[in-house]
């Protein structure tokens, strides 16, 4: 059973459309990418399911519960991270912490334990006695989701984590996620970067001017694109053996060579492919790299962007 599920959801401001009658679907346990451009409509969409937004029509379900009959069933299981958050001034990690437990009414014998569990998770237990405000933005990012935390949601809406983080700080935000999803959590992060959440996300959607272009895992989304398939040949010895084998294999639709590496466009199967190697490097090629290239995800991003689906 879907876990999050937009039906036809359409939300106007004034005479503008941000959601434009869209179909989104987020399977239980997946870390779903939610990626577009600025204004695409994600904190839109994600606004409504965590049900802070009224949808202008068609319906949206977490869990099974519809945003606009059962809010509070929502609350209880989610756990909404906003773009813009905002830590508070004067207090301590764990004053932080405690303010929000007491929030969502966890009573205070209990608090102490879960705070705890929430700071080793988040990996700030040596911060707790610490001002939040004088925190990098990366950990003032792992504070906020600490906070998202701590009534145990097990649906996570991530409004774009890992903007404004360091290179470092993006890589612990990423296994922090890995983290949660491996207890189970349903996870939907956005990101107006693709690579940002290409190689950690289960599956992604593409939005674009409030619609979804494209969902799916990665690789079904580049298979849907490309017509033909790039291979990718390295040769640090006998790149001419390489350059003479492809002239004279049926199947190549055409290639670019630059020294010793090759681009090839191709039709070719399986066996096909593997002949081709055999055959190259029996005649006295030395290959560093020979398969089908990872189209980049700034690459699918664009074609898919540009209505290429
Ligand atoms: N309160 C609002 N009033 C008018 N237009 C808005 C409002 N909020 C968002 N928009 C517009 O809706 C579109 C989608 O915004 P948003 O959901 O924030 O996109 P994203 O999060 O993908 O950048 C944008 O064009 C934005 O300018
Ligand atoms: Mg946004």
């Amino acid at each position: 059973m879907a876990v999050i599920e937009t039906i036809d959801l359409t939300k106007k401001y004034g005479a503008f459309t941000a959601l434009d009658n869209f179909n989104l679907s987020i399977e239980e346990g997946e870390i779903f990418g939610f990626i577009g451009p600025n204004g695409a409509g994600k904190t839109t969409t994600i606004r409504i399911l965590a049900t802070l937004l009224a949808p202008t029509s068609g319906k949206a379900f977490v869990a099974g519960n519809d945003v606009s009959k059962d809010p509070r069933a929502i609350k209880k299981i989610l756990g909404y991270m906003p773009d813009d958050f905002g830590v508070y001034d004067g207090m301590r990690l764990r004053e932080y912490l405690d303010f929000f437990g007491a929030a969502y009414r966890i009573p205070g014998r209990e608090r102490k334990s879960i705070i705890d569990d929430v700071l080793q998770l988040t990996d700030l237990t040596s911060k707790a006695d610490e001002y939040v405000s004088a925190f990098s933005r990366g950990m003032k990012q792992r504070c906020c989701l600490a906070k998202t935390l701590i009534h145990n949601p097990t649906v996570l809406l991530l409004d774009e984590p890992a903007s404004g983080l360091d290179p470092r700080a993006r890589i612990e935000m990423k296994e922090l996620l890995k983290t949660l999803s491996g207890m189970g959590k349903t996870i939907l992060v956005s990101s107006h970067i693709l690579s940002e959440l290409g190689d950690m996300s289960t599956k992604i959607g593409i939005i674009e001017r409030g619609k979804l272009l494209a969902s799916g895992n990665v690789k079904d989304i580049l298979a849907g694109i490309r017509q033909a398939l790039e291979l990718r040949i390295e040769a640090i010895e006998g790149g001419d053996a390489v350059e003479a084998a492809l002239k004279s294999t049926p199947g190549i639709a055409g290639y670019e060579r630059s020294g010793g590496d090759f681009h090839v466009r191709t039709n070719m199967g399986r066996e096909e492919m593997a002949e081709l190697h055999a055959r190259i490097v029996r005649d006295g090629a030395r290959l560093l790299f020979f398969g089908e290239e990872q189209g980049s995800l700034e690459d699918l991003f664009l074609t898919v962007t540009k209505g290429g689906v």
